[in-house]
């Protein structure tokens, strides 16, 4: 695989500058707000015309002044104040529709990303899910991309666009009432933005280092609360909270130096600039009030031209911080956007002919270095039971993914109805593969929606209930208040180990697979249970093809090959029958086991 960035964190990416914040902004969002083009088109035009509206405030005032003071016209004072009334209140509708579209733009851009990371993420390799955090994908999910559009398009980005034309048009309407004191009063500006710079440039580790922590945060919770019964079982409860307590303090100390900082260039020193800008104003313009060079109603009109310039210039400048920010959480995201995903699109779009002959063809594979299976070899023919033993950490796990595609093999080959897996589009293989795994995962639903979850076709709810009587759902699912309506809670924790274990049966076999894998499937049901679905499973024996790995050995015992596996390698294969009789491992853990139910209880 290509050498991509780490996808949690983001420390590698401490010394940007803004400059290149905005480049990557600029070159990640764009492709992103071409959809919106019109959207943002009618966004800008009536800020636009919000912006023409706050122009012509003091040019009316100006107007109003002059005529009060100097021609003492005061139909024209009623009719500027009329036209002041007008005013404010076509801006405030304009504003609504105003923030209304920026808003829109902002919520369909994050909705854009989310949906677009989301579907690349949920066909990633697996391989990646174990190199990263889950709460490191929710958050790029859910906060990056939220951050992009709701916060930094429509708070942001958008304004930004409509604050540098206003800007301008501001600079143009100060120098057009008296270009000197209009001149002079930009001089504070290049003051203004030298300090932001500073505090930005300053900044810059803190938003980073607040980034990773929120997210450590997230990861923390999200894995306290999914082991609370371990938490509870050793009593660790006071030790979670320091674990949380130190995260309290760390996060306190970033965000508070983060958010003054903050804050500082937007109040205290767009205040400073502000004052600094209005007493140049006030100062030479009263000068030249004095020297009659200029009007009251200029004065004024020019002072609040002068705030209006400052105010929009902090607001300016203190979007770069966000930017940064933003830049950031762009790039985590492209980070993920940038893998490849699970071998896309390739392979046959349709399984071979046959009822699933599957083939170990000397087959190696390693998670790291080390590795975990060492040239296997061996075949299960349809209507075979094949039993997998051996001690846990030998592979038996790791063969079943194989052949799934989960991970590709590193030599040899897996070959179905003689046709390398590896050639066979993944999805079109999963669906005619079964797989009951060790580590059940039910979904927080009812046990109906739990047993049809992923059917690719509609299958009447008799066979349902036939296929449930067959593996003891039924028997349980009766007894439940609510039966197959009932909410099975956060990964089943509302039912026992044996109970997911009947419903993960059922529903692969609800999927009627040409095979099926079953990872200790039913080493949490009692021997009675246990017997059944074993029956069950040799049942439906004439054409399926069953691969069952098994610490009990009498799960396996009636299986039609046995494949003795330790250290990635198989050491035993045959009948249960020959392999007890070559005196080796498996009679080797027969014996142990015999031994074990043979104790006697204490008296
Ligand atoms: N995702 C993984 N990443 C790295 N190593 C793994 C991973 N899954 C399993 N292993 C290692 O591979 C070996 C075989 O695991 P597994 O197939 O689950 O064994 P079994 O099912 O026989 O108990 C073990 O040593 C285990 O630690
Ligand atoms: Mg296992």
């Amino acid at each position: 695989m290509r050498s991509i960035p780490r996808l949690s964190g983001g420390e590698e990416r401490m010394d940007r500058k803004t400059g290149s914040s905005f480049r990557i902004v600029f070159r990640h969002l764009l492709p992103e707000l071409r959809p919106y083009i019109w959207a943002i088109l009618f966004s800008l035009s009536i800020t636009g015309l919000v912006i023409s509206a706050d122009l012509l405030q003091p040019l009316l005032f100006k107007q109003l002044l002059d005529a009060a003071t100097l021609s003492m016209n005061y139909p024209v004072v009623i009719q500027c104040l009329l036209f002041l009334l007008g005013l404010v209140c076509v801006r405030s509708v304009l504003s609504y529709w105003e923030i209304f579209a920026r808003s829109k733009v902002g919520e369909s851009i994050s909705a854009q990303l989310r949906r677009k990371t989301f579907e690349h993420v949920i066909h990633l390799p697996l391989p990646i899910f174990h190199e990263m955090e889950d709460s490191a994908l929710v958050h790029r999910i859910m906060h990056d991309c939220g951050e992009v559009g709701r916060v930094y398009i429509s708070s942001k980005l958008l304004p930004m666009i409509a604050q540098v034309i206003q800007v301008l048009a501001l600079i143009g309407f100060l120098i057009a009432l008296n270009w000197q004191v209009g001149l002079a009063s930009l001089l504070v500006f290049p003051l203004g933005w030298l300090i932001s710079r500073g505090v930005t440039h300053r900044s810059h580790a803190q938003v980073i280092r607040l980034r990773t922590l929120v997210e450590r945060g997230h990861g923390m919770l999200q894995e306290i609360f999914s082991c609370i019964r371990e938490v509870r079982a050793v009593g660790n409860e006071a030790g979670e909270m320091r674990r949380w307590d130190n995260w309290l303090q760390d996060y306190g100390r970033v965000i508070s130096r983060t958010t003054t900082q903050h804050h500082f260039i937007r109040g205290t020193l767009s205040r400073l600039i502000d004052w600094i800008g209005l007493c140049v104003v006030f100062g030479w313009g009263g000068w030249q009030l004095l020297g009659h060079h200029m009007t009251v109603g200029t004065l004024l009109a020019m002072s609040l031209y002068v705030q209006q310039l400052y105010t929009t210039l902090s607001a300016l400048l203190s979007g770069r911080l966000e930017t940064i920010e933003v830049a950031n959480a762009l790039e985590a995201i492209q980070n993920i956007l940038q893998r490849p995903r699970e071998w896309p699109d390739q392979g046959q779009q349709a399984l071979p002919a046959g009822d699933g002959h599957l083939e170990f063809e000397d087959i190696s594979f390693s998670y790291q270095d080390t590795p975990t299976i060492k040239q296997v070899s061996f075949h299960s023919a349809p209507g075979q039971m094949t039993g997998i033993v051996g001690p846990t950490g030998s592979g038996k796990s790791t063969l079943m993914h194989l052949c799934l595609r989960f991970y590709p093999v590193a030599a040899g080959k897996i070959l179905l109805d003689g046709q390398d897996i590896a050639e066979i589009a993944p999805h079109v293989l999963r669906q005619h593969i079964g797989l009951v795994s060790q580590d059940i995962q039910l979904w927080n639903t009812t046990i109906r929606e739990n047993l049809l979850y992923g059917l690719q076709t509609e299958v009447p709810w008799e066979r349902v209930i036939e296929v449930c009587q067959k593996t003891c759902v039924d028997a349980f699912v009766r007894h439940l208040p609510q039966e197959y309506e009932t909410v099975v809670g956060s990964r089943g924790v509302k039912l026992s180990g044996g109970e997911k274990q009947r419903i993960a049966l059922a529903r692969a076999l609800l999927r009627d697979p040409k095979i099926l894998l079953l990872d200790e499937a039913t080493s949490a049901l009692d021997a009675l249970t246990e017997r059944a679905i074993t029956n069950v499973l040799l049942q439906m024996g004439e054409k399926k093809n069953r691969l069952l790995v098994a610490h009990r050995l009498a799960t396996v015992q009636s299986a039609d090959q046995v494949i003795v596996i330790a250290n990635g390698k198989i050491v035993e294969a045959g009948d249960p029958h020959s392999l007890y009789k070559q005196n080796g491992m498996y009679a080797t853990l027969y014996h142990i086991q015999k031994l074990g139910e043979g104790v006697p209880p204490r008296s």
